[in-house]
């Protein structure tokens, strides 16, 4: 199992990953930079991305292949991709989920009012339009842990 940035010629196979768990695609040519992989035996079996606005980012896109999942492949890509974040001196993380809010508090995720996030992230397409109102913010702070 190999962790790291999508490469140009994966983008097909990656997009398809993150369409087939019902997750947006909307601007995400613009993550191409920090899109995390993870592959094994030649394929794609994880992702997460993060969109970088101002000094925080949204972690989106957490993605594992169908038939993999509860391998603990979520939480080493999502780990992955929060190492990053703190190598890139982000200040904070942001998410908005329909259906892995009890996934994301081992990551140090909390719940709160998506207007508590920075202007730019609620700017953000995901923010905007894509997930539904009805969707669950939760907020990282790496500021805290740095
Ligand atoms: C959510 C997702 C990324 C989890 O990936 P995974 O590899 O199956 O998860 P892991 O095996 O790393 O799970 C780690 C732990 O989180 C728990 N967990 C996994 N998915 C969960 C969920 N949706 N809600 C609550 N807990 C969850 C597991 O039970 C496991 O707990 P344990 O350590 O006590 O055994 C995967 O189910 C997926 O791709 N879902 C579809 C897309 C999606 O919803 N993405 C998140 C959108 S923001």
């Amino acid at each position: 199992m190999e962790l790291g940035l999508v490469r140009d010629s994966e983008h097909a196979e990656v997009d398809a990953l993150v369409q087939d768990s019902g997750l947006p695609l909307d601007d995400i040519d613009h993550c191409r930079g920090t899109q995390f992989v993870a592959r094994s035996d030649g394929k794609i079996v994880a992702t997460a991305a993060l969109e970088i606005r101002g000094d925080d980012a949204v972690l989106r896109s957490v993605a594992v292949a169908k038939d993999r999942r509860g391998e603990h492949l979520g939480d080493q890509i999502v780990t992955y991709a929060v190492q990053e974040a703190k190598r890139l001196h982000l200040h904070g993380l942001y998410l908005l989920t329909e259906t892995a809010e009890g996934f994301f508090p081992r990551f140090g995720f909390v719940e709160e009012p998506r207007d508590a996030a920075p202007a730019e992230i609620q700017e953000s397409v995901e923010y905007c339009h894509v997930c539904g109102s009805h969707a669950i913010a939760m907020a990282l702070r790496l500021e805290d842990q740095q």
